[in-house]
């Protein structure tokens, strides 16, 4: 049993890896300000609200916690607003993720998961992504998590005792399989989440961002991830860490993909209603295609996903938002 500290616990995806991890009888201390997290979520743990922000409140946390590990999952992920307000972005991402790993350094809290994203990557020629595919990131968003990657290479370079686990998500979707917990993020804005809120009732249509794209159907293609094979990947990184691993950084992805068309589709077909679409432009920085070279987390941490099913993910997600209030 591991004494853990998981920042953003509240949230949709850090709130499914508190669930496996208080599954599995580890200690838990969950830090978040609930800014676009849900108490509610979270199942296991000591709760603690607070704006990782507040280094000394934080300090305090870390402090009395004697923690082992940290999984970092608080920060700001919406990209067209990292766009307008990249001050908040480099605040929220960067500089308190950094106040939060001199602390880990401080404290001897020497394993670190860190939720980094596909955005890394940028738009990639045949839209594939290897971990070694060069980075480059379109927006603020993507360029503050690929700095956290940068500082923890560093800190791991020069403080021999720390290992991290950097997961490089795709696309994240589905709601927990036993129906428990899912995805709360107010105004949020993937795909599988819009599609099931129109199949909900909940909004009259969505829109499909671009038709013109060299994929088969026009519209883009992105590799979904359903939430609780994420989730167990960050279990499998953290007992690859706990044996004396090395640090990593992983895609986390099927190596598969969907059209935005073909998932509005599967939303329809799962749930029996209709999504009306509106077809409309193209959004600034979308890429056509981005799929996961998804070889190394298997490789490396042995995980082996048990969800690569999109009428799942799709269905998990839509029963969800439709009871969700
Ligand atoms: N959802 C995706 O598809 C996706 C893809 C790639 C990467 N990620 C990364 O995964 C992580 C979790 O994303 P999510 O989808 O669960 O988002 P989310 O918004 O549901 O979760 C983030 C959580 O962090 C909390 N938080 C934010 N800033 C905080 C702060 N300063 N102090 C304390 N708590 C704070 C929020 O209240 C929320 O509970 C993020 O770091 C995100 O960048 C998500």
């Amino acid at each position: 049993m591991a004494n853990i500290l998981v920042t953003g616990g509240a949230g949709y995806i850090g709130s499914h890896v508190v669930k496996l991890l208080g599954e599995s009888d580890h200690k838990l201390t969950i830090i978040d300000d609930l800014s676009t997290g849900k108490k509610e979520s979270v199942l296991f743990g000591k709760f603690v609200e607070l704006n990782i922000g507040n280094t000394e409140k934080l300090e305090e946390v870390i402090k009395s916690g004697n923690f082992d590990a940290c999984f970092h999952f608080a920060g700001s992920i919406v990209v067209p607003e990292s766009v307008t307000d990249p001050i908040k972005y480099y605040e929220n991402n960067t500089k308190n993720t950094f106040e939060l790993l001199k602390l880990c350094h401080k404290y001897s809290v020497n394993k670190f998961i860190f939720s980094s994203t596909a955005a890394v990557y940028g738009d990639v020629e045949g839209g594939i992504c290897s971990e070694d595919t060069p980075i480059n990131p379109l927006n603020p968003y993507g360029k503050t998590k690929y700095m956290t990657e940068w500082m923890l290479e560093d800190f791991a370079h020069a403080y021999k005792s720390f290992e991290y686990v950097i997961f490089r998500y795709f696309n994240v979707a589905g709601a927990n399989v036993d129906g428990k917990i899912g995805q709360c993020t107010p105004n949020a804005t993937h795909l599988i989440k819009i599609a099931s809120q129109v199949a909900a009732g909940k909004r009259d249509k969505m829109v499909i961002f671009g038709t013109d794209y060299p994929t088969p159907d026009g519209t883009c293609i992105r590799d979904y991830i359903h939430v609780d094979d994420l989730a167990q990947a960050h279990v499998d990184g953290f007992n690859y860490l706990l044996k004396g691993g090395k640090s990593q950084v992983m895609n986390a992805g099927y190596g598969q993909g969907y059209s935005v068309k073909e998932v509005i589709e599967t939303v329809r077909e799962v749930t029996g209603h209709d999504v009306p679409v509106d077809l409309g432009e193209r959004r600034a920085g979308d890429a056509a295609k981005l799929i996961s070279k998804a070889e190394k987390i298997g490789h490396t941490i042995g995980w082996k996903p048990k969800f690569n099913d999109i009428e799942l993910i799709c269905k998990t997600a839509s029963n969800w938002e439709k009871n969700l209030s």
